[in-house]
């Protein structure tokens, strides 16, 4: 069983071919960040237009890095939500076009699903149930994963998500976009405990989230310490850094612990963070837990993970027809 999969939620025009939902044939990926940069984050009329230019391509080079043809493959899927609805609709209709013309069933998966799952795509897949973090640039939630398709959602952001954070920690530091990958740079350079950013954990049970206190706490230490700048940087993106990965540890052994589990699987594109994934484990290991979290090309937006959640839909019998929409907002 073959499956293409399509993703344009954001701001990468992806493309994959697994062989039974799991064994990644292709991976294709075509960024975007060069032409959002200048403006310092993504701007969706441009995503949308660029997604037009890649998708025909991309999808082609899928097909042919996994040595298969358009006839070879047995069903498509499609991310249809949460995102920019402009680019979601490029890569939907792009898919059913495809559904349309070879016949082909069509299902519509949600993105946050994608990248829940994401870990199970690793050789050291974590067993169900277990607790799953999803911390990108869109969404910083916290899921009990009882099985496919089985979500409890235990906690998300009442604010900014994790890699929102980031990247607009980054701007006030006038680092550029994306934001995560700069400042994990120049966090190695830095002194983690040189500033004590604030950590809201917002009691002691919680599993809900909120960065912009943390954000606007940079922004006010920024302003009274203009005369350091630049030196700081590196001290400001560390403790910055480690304000975070604090609070995603906290919340996810916390989580762990309330439901009885030892299995914490990490994803999203703030996943890729060596030191976050690090604290994770280190204080993982010493409570006797595991944690999980796939190679970064399969944290950031990637069909892969794409097509993993959307044939276990199709094998359930999951099929969208020529209406499937595009949805800016979509729960699991
Ligand atoms: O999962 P993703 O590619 O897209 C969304 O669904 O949002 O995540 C992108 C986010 C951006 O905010 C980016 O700054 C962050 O992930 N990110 C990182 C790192 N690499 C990407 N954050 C921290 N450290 C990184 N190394
Ligand atoms: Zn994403």
């Amino acid at each position: 069983m073959l499956t293409l999969a399509i993703e344009t939620s954001c701001d990468d025009t992806c493309a994959a071919v697994l062989s039974r939902g799991s064994d990644i044939r292709s991976n294709i990926i075509s960024s975007q960040v060069d032409i959002h940069r200048v403006y310092g984050g993504v701007v969706p009329e441009l995503a949308s237009r660029q997604h037009l230019e890649n998708i025909d391509w991309v999808v082609k080079e899928a097909l042919s890095a996994a040595d298969v043809e358009l006839a070879d493959i047995d069903h498509v899927c499609v991310t249809c939500g949460p995102g920019l609805v402009g680019s979601l609709l490029v890569g939907i209709s792009y898919a059913k076009s495809l559904s349309f013309a070879c016949r082909l069933p069509l299902v519509g998966v949600n993105h946050v699903e994608g990248h829940l799952m994401s870990p199970l795509l690793t050789a050291d897949r974590p067993d169900f149930p277990f607790v799953g973090l999803v911390v990108s640039g869109g969404h910083t939630s916290i899921y009990l994963v009882r099985g496919w398709h089985d979500y409890v959602l235990l906690g998300r952001t009442i604010d900014d998500a994790a890699g929102e954070a980031f990247d607009k920690v980054a701007k006030m530091l006038d680092l550029g976009y994306p934001g995560g990958p700069v400042i994990e740079r120049l966090a190695m350079q830095g002194n983690a405990e040189a500033i004590k950013f604030p950590r809201a954990y917002m009691g002691s049970d919680s599993l809900d989230f909120s960065f912009s206190g943390l954000k606007t706490s940079v922004r006010t230490f920024l302003e009274k310490n203009e005369k350091l700048l630049p030196g700081i940087i590196p001290d400001v993106a560390a403790s910055f850094q480690a304000a975070v990965a604090d609070v995603i540890t906290r919340k996810a052994l916390r989580a762990a612990q309330i439901n009885g589990i030892n299995a914490i699987a990490l994803a999203g594109g703030v996943s890729c963070n060596q030191a976050i994934r690090d604290h994770l484990f280190r204080a993982a290991s010493a409570q006797g837990m595991k944690v999980h979290v796939a190679q970064p090309v399969l944290c950031t937006d990637n069909a892969v993970m794409i097509g993993q959640v959307g044939y276990r839909l199709h094998r359930q019998g999951r099929s969208d027809d020529l209406g499937l929409n595009a949805f800016s907002r979509l729960r699991l």
